[in-house]
């Protein structure tokens, strides 16, 4: 199966996911819905198992989180995080039917989950929180960086579509790409600021933009 399909998954895919694993189960409920890319539920998965083996409990604040497939996924893996917040400019319609589609197997969801319809600017973090975002466009992610580490919030991102006219390359360009000095650059702008950071990545058959970087204040 091509994990980094584009294409929705929808009834004709439950086949592919007949075990009782709880991805099996999530991807059922992703099938269910119809309106999930294929590559999404896979980085959301990826990502999410990899957060949780590091960071526990708190707040889940998903930035950027399109259909909020990551914020759920992280509360089914741990109990301790009493709510998400699922924040995005423009909530695709379709993540009502997500949602709704994965109440079906767990309904508690239903009270722990919020989606908010707005910039992420304007959103207040604490220090309890677990900020994620993934995908986060360019320099939006070095805003959900920002905003983490003001708060002293613990982060994971999952970079892309590095601007190289716009974003601190650190003056490491000579010596590795572009995109990879970029984020590079933003671990030592962690780092400075007190944090911790653990560099790791997802399958690149999954998509090429598969650097996570995940940061806790130190
Ligand atoms: C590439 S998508 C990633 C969506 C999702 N996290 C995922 O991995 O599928 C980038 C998202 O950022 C959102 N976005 C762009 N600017 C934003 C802003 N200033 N505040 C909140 N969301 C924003 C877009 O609406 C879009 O849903």
């Amino acid at each position: 199966m091509d994990r980094s399909s584009r294409n929705r998954l929808n009834h004709r895919h439950l086949h592919l996911f007949d075990g009782e694993t709880l991805f099996d189960r999530i991807a059922r409920a992703v099938c269910r819905a119809g309106c999930l890319p294929r590559k999404e539920l896979y980085e959301a998965w990826e990502v999410a198992r990899r957060v949780r083996r590091r960071f526990r409990g708190g707040r889940v604040v998903d930035l950027a989180c399109g259909h909020g497939l990551l914020a759920q996924i992280l509360l089914l893996l741990d109990k301790r995080s009493p709510e998400a917040l699922a924040v995005d400019l423009r909530i695709p319609d379709s993540a009502a039917s997500l949602a709704k589609a994965l109440q079906v197997d767990w309904p508690w969801l239903e009270e722990r989950l919020c989606f908010v319809e707005q910039s992420i600017e304007g959103i207040t973090l604490s220090a309890d929180d677990l900020v994620v975002s993934a995908h986060a466009c360019g320099s939006l992610t070095d805003l959900v960086l920002d905003k983490a580490m003001s708060a002293g919030a613990r982060v994971a991102v999952l970079p892309c579509c590095h601007d190289l006219n716009t974003a601190d390359t650190g003056g490491l360009e000579g010596w590795m790409d572009g995109p990879l000095a970029v984020d590079a650059t933003r671990v030592a702008r962690l780092r400075a600021g007190g944090y911790r950071v653990y560099t790791q990545t997802i399958p690149a058959e999954i998509t090429p933009k598969n650097r996570l970087l995940l940061a806790e204040p130190a």
